[in-house]
């Protein structure tokens, strides 16, 4: 399996911060925010990993990771979204890298703690499709959100004025390599990007869209100021429980 961190857009919801630099590098307790993904990769056993970066000082990644040995890897795959698309998009530019390959995509802006191994290896038996991962959450309306019918996500709908349930969509999603089909007929939405809602809706009426239950803490960290305070906050008191504040 191989894995996509996307690392593009301008982050405008936390302007001036991403004024000089892109938002996935700003520190979350001590560690760019990007570590966290790449960790949630690896920690899943997938170490073929791209990175797709755009916007601001997207040559910083090169700097800050290299060919990311600090995580044991022995590369790292870049490539540069030209402009702010959406996620679809930046999925697309991952085409030659994926090939014929199942893969998971991880937004470069989402922490998470928990583990995604078993998620991993249920969609490799899965061989065709796609899997999303929901979490309850008390304000759904900023985040995809799934109608749930029995065991099926009959609809995705995004940022929804009414949610229909409190199941947010989180930032990490598993497709076959036929994403790149879809990805290739989607029409940009009413805030001119490819949206991500969109390829999983696709999926769904093809009746490929299994998910699972995130049980773990997610922070959308790039969502707003306090998002990014609150990942912070997280992060450090999980350090104070283990004891390793330096
Ligand atoms: O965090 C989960 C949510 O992420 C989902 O519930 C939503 O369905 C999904 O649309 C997305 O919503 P956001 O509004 O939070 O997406 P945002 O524009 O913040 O983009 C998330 C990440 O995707 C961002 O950290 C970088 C990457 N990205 C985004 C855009 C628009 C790109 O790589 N390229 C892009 O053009």
């Amino acid at each position: 399996m191989k894995g996509l961190i996307l690392c593009g857009g301008l982050g405008t919801r936390l302007s001036p911060l991403t004024k000089i630099t892109n938002k996935h590098l700003l520190p979350v307790y001590g560690k760019p925010m990007v570590y966290y993904p790449i960790s949630t990769l690896i920690d899943a056993g997938i170490e073929d990993i791209m990175i797709v970066t755009g916007g601001n000082n997207a040559g910083d990644f090169l700097r800050l990771l290299g060919n990311g040995s600090e995580f044991g890897l022995k590369h790292l795959n870049y490539t540069f979204q030209e402009k702010e698309g959406g996620i679809a998009e930046a999925v697309g530019l991952a085409e030659h890298f994926i090939g014929d390959s199942q893969f998971t995509v991880i937004l470069g802006d989402n922490i998470l703690d928990g583990s995604i191994k078993k998620a991993v290896k249920a969609f490799k038996k899965q061989k065709e499709g796609a899997k999303v991962f929901l979490k309850e959450v008390e304000d759904p309306g900023q985040y995809g959100v799934a109608t749930i019918e029995g065991e099926r996500i009959v609809e995705i709908a995004e940022k929804p004025e009414n949610p229909k349930s409190n199941f947010a969509v989180i930032g990490v999603y598993m497709y076959d390599s036929k994403v790149f089909d879809i990805v290739k007929k989607l029409a940009p939405s009413g805030r001119g990007e490819l949206e991500i809602t969109d390829v999983n809706n696709a999926y769904i009426k093809k009746e490929q869209m299994t998910y699972e239950i995130f049980t773990g803490w997610w922070g959308d960290a790039g969502a707003s100021v306090d998002a990014l305070f609150k990942a912070n906050e997280f992060i450090r008191e999980k350090k104070i429980r283990f004891s390793d504040v330096r």
